[in-house]
């Protein structure tokens, strides 16, 4: 009881901060019944005085989430990458969350070092500068040398900042039970599953060790990459609340005078960009997700240089293939070739017409298929093509969508160095590589395999009748038919009548709470 409580207001604050930036619209969004819409959006009439109307929506949200704090500056993170759920505009105006906080004292980040690494920080580096070169709401960075000499970038977690997840996120599940609990129409979003990804990405975040390894394997796959350079993590001095790793003496790529004054040459150093991109995605499979200007240096060599692994993507073979399909079937204006794919990896039911969806392709390829290459952008298209494949009940998975969202940033970055630059050109031996590797007899018997799996796995289902009223197969395995899903709420919403009472108590309370706090 006593934690529903907390629970109750810390929501409560929540709410009057996003109020307060008359950005309570994600309660729409959640499907939230309409009591407490309601009398959640009366703290809007009492609050919004301060806000600019010709702020659009989105950075209305941003503001907010801005204003509350690391958890939910990283939920902004995590929703400006799902459009799906956001929307478009938030999703692109999320992109924008300014992510930079004020640093704490060099005192606190040696406290921290040395409860940590268990000696002190004297003992552990030969010059440790306590004013931190940048401050995020996770982590701040301090540059420090090495006993050996060897200077060091040292990331080090925020004071309190792990608890403070911790309180949020135990909120976001209360509410998440609650709302699937009590409202049947917010099972659609899954915001139970939603909240476990969140905490899981989250804690993988708060524990400087994964992004430590993350470093290290993308610099191994990175190894004999020219032009591209990946920073060596200093294990010995890395820990869950500290990473070390080589400093890079170089010049932000955000800095175009200096770099023009250094004589870089940017045209190449775009394609350098495109292709190691390329690479990470089609052949690895794993790759580096914030690429923003703030996370990109040129060394002295010249060399491009990341930083920043907090955020990467992963995808698996199958994903890699079927953007490799995707990819020739829009170069080639196969579009039914396109559709085929879908509905091979089963990610389109097959209740859906194959024509109909052919045809959607169409509508976006074709206006591309006239333009020059390097007017098109692979990001956008795929952005289009995820807009499309949802109509079709395709549930995209969250990693091609992480993909997407780094794509348009790596392309704008691209465009940045060398607005000139044709991504295709550049593109080509990558891909096209990947795509004999791929496509070649090996994987001629790889597919048949996997086409006699899939067909297999279909089998069950081909009774129309059944295909109709019961489920349907996608790439995560059974998904309710929507009349299923329909038939079945319909029955959980006669049960959960007489629990609809509570949220009237919750919305008269929160109606009191105005009174009070107003
Ligand atoms: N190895 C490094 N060498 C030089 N500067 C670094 C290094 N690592 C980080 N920095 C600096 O610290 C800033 C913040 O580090 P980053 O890892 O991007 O943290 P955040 O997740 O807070 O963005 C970077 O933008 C860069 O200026
Ligand atoms: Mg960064």
């Amino acid at each position: 009881m006593f934690a529903a409580a907390g629970h109750f207001l810390r929501l409560f604050k929540i709410a009057r901060t996003l109020a307060r930036h008359d950005a309570l619209f994600p309660l729409d969004l959640l499907a939230v019944p309409k009591a407490l819409a309601t009398a959640l959006k009366l703290l809007t009439v009492f609050n919004r005085r301060h806000v600019n109307a010709a702020i659009p929506p989105g950075e209305r949200l941003a503001h907010a989430l801005e204003e509350l704090g690391p958890t939910f500056i990283k939920l902004g993170q995590a929703l400006a990458t799902r459009p799906d759920i956001a929307g478009d505009d938030v999703a692109e105006a999320l992109t924008r969350l300014q992510d930079r906080l004020p640093p704490f004292p060099g005192a606190e980040a040696r406290a921290i070092i040395a409860a940590e690494l268990g000696q002190p920080v004297d003992a552990l580096f030969s010059a440790f500068d306590d004013n931190a070169v940048a401050a995020a709401s996770i982590a701040q960075v301090h540059k420090a040398v090495t006993t050996d000499g060897v200077q060091v970038a040292v990331k080090v977690l925020r004071p309190g900042v792990r608890e403070a997840f911790g309180r949020d996120l135990s909120t976001f599940f209360w509410f998440a039970r609650l709302m699937e609990r009590r409202v049947p129409d917010t099972r659609r979003l899954r915001p139970v599953e939603v909240a476990q990804t969140f905490a899981e990405t989250v804690a993988l975040e708060m524990d400087l060790r994964y992004e430590a390894a993350a470093a290290s394997e993308l610099r191994e796959n990175m190894e004999g990459e020219p032009g591209f350079r990946v920073p060596r993590v200093m294990w010995p001095t890395t820990s869950e609340r500290v990473l070390t790793t080589e400093w890079i003496d170089g010049i932000p790529l955000g800095d175009r005078d200096a770099l023009a004054a250094a004589g870089i040459d940017m045209n190449a150093l775009a394609a350098v960009l495109v292709r190691v991109f390329l690479l990470q995605v089609m052949r690895d499979g794993f790759f580096h997700a914030d690429l923003h200007q703030g996370n990109l240096f040129v060394d002295t060599q010249g060399n491009l240089v990341a930083v920043d692994f907090g955020i990467m993507g992963r995808l698996d073979r199958k994903s890699r293939r079927y953007l490799a399909e995707i990819l020739r079937g829009f170069h080639t204006g196969n579009y039914r070739r396109i559709a085929e794919v879908h509905f091979e990896a089963g990610y389109v039911p097959r209740t859906k017409n194959i024509n109909s969806f052919a045809q959607a392709l169409r509508a976006i390829g074709e206006p591309i298929a006239g333009r020059r290459v390097r007017d098109i952008s692979f990001g956008r298209l795929l952005a289009q093509l995820f807009q499309i494949t949802a109509t079709f009940e395709m549930r995209t998975q969250p990693q091609l969508l992480l993909l997407q969202k780094t794509m348009v940033m790596a392309e704008g970055l691209a465009m940045y160095m060398d607005p000139e630059i044709n991504m295709w050109e550049v593109s080509p031996p990558v891909v096209q590589g990947w795509l004999a590797d791929n496509m070649g007899p090996d994987a001629y018997i790889r597919e048949t395999a996997e086409a006699t799996l899939s067909l297999l796995r279909y089998l069950p289902l081909i009774a129309d009748e059944l295909e109709k009223r019961a489920a349907v197969l996608t790439a995560e395995g059974i998904v309710l038919h929507p009349e299923t899903a329909r038939l079945i709420g319909e029955s959980q919403s006669r049960h959960l009548r007489s629990q609809g009472a509570a949220l009237w108590v919750i919305a008269a309370l929160l109606a009191v709470l105005i009174i009070i706090l107003n």
